[in-house]
Order: structure tokens, then sequence, then C-alpha cells
């Protein structure tokens, strides 16, 4: 049976500051920028969420999109959509809020969610800052 790759793609707005407390103020600067700004800034994130698997024929889906928009607008974007992500999100408590670090922390909020579904798993999730700056993450397994 082919294994076929489905994607949602949502948004959300959040704001971050990119600072590493084990630097001083200086290097932070140099290393972030503008990104390093004391009261934070914003951006406008698209989250695209991959699921594969094979085509059930009961159903011809791999995955109802409907389901895995649910997910993602109920479980997930609540977390950190209009959030302030270096202070309002208990699972990025601790890392600095890179587009990388909310790729794979984003991925371990996601894939316990989609593990419920048979036969599907997560298979990437590609994350734009902005249309120019984009992670993407395919899991530790892969
Ligand atoms: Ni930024």
């Amino acid at each position: 049976m082919p294994i076929v790759e489905i994607t949602r793609c949502e948004e959300f707005s959040a704001s971050h500051r990119l600072h590493n407390p084990a630097l001083s103020d200086e290097e932070n600067r140099k290393l972030y920028g503008p990104c390093n700004n004391l009261n934070g800034h914003g951006h406008n994130y698209d989250l695209f969420v991959t699921v594969c698997g094979e085509i059930p024929v009961q159903t011809g889906m791999v995955m109802n999109l409907h389901d895995l928009m649910w997910i993602l607008r109920e479980k997930i974007l609540p977390q950190v959509d209009h959030k302030h992500l270096n202070h309002d999100v208990p699972f990025l408590q601790g890392v600095i809020p890179t587009a990388e670090n909310i790729a794979v922390s984003l991925w371990n909020q996601i894939e316990p969610e989609i593990e419920r579904f048979e036969g599907c798993r997560l298979h990437k999730i590609r994350l734009y800052e902005s249309r120019n700056n984009i992670v993407e993450y395919r899991g530790s397994k892969s």
C-alpha cells in the first residue's frame, strides 16, 4: 500500500525574545541582533503539520483533515497563540524560543495526539517564522 502524506496549515501569533542568560548582554545583542530586543517582538507563525499513513479502503483518507484541524485548533494552538513564548508557555520554559526549539516542542505536543489515530504517524512539522525563515523537524526517530 502506498504511504501518503497529508498536511494541515494553521497560523498563530506570538511574541518572543531570543536571549541566552549564560551570555553577556553584549554577546546576546551580537548573536541575536534585533531578536534580542529587551521587551520582545512578534511573529505571525504558519505551522504546517504533516501526517502520513496508508489509505484505508473504507474511508480513502489517511486521517480526516478535519480531525487534524480540530487537534491543532483546540489542543495545540491555544497554548501558544497570542502568548509570550518566553513567559506564558509551560512546555517552552527553559528553552530559547527560536523557531527550531518551537518546532521541536510543538512536535512533542502534537505527536501523542496523532498516535491515537490508528495507522497514522506524525511525519513532519514545518514552521514559518516569516515568509523567509522556515524550520522543519521530522522527529528524533528519522
Ligand atoms: Ni523573532
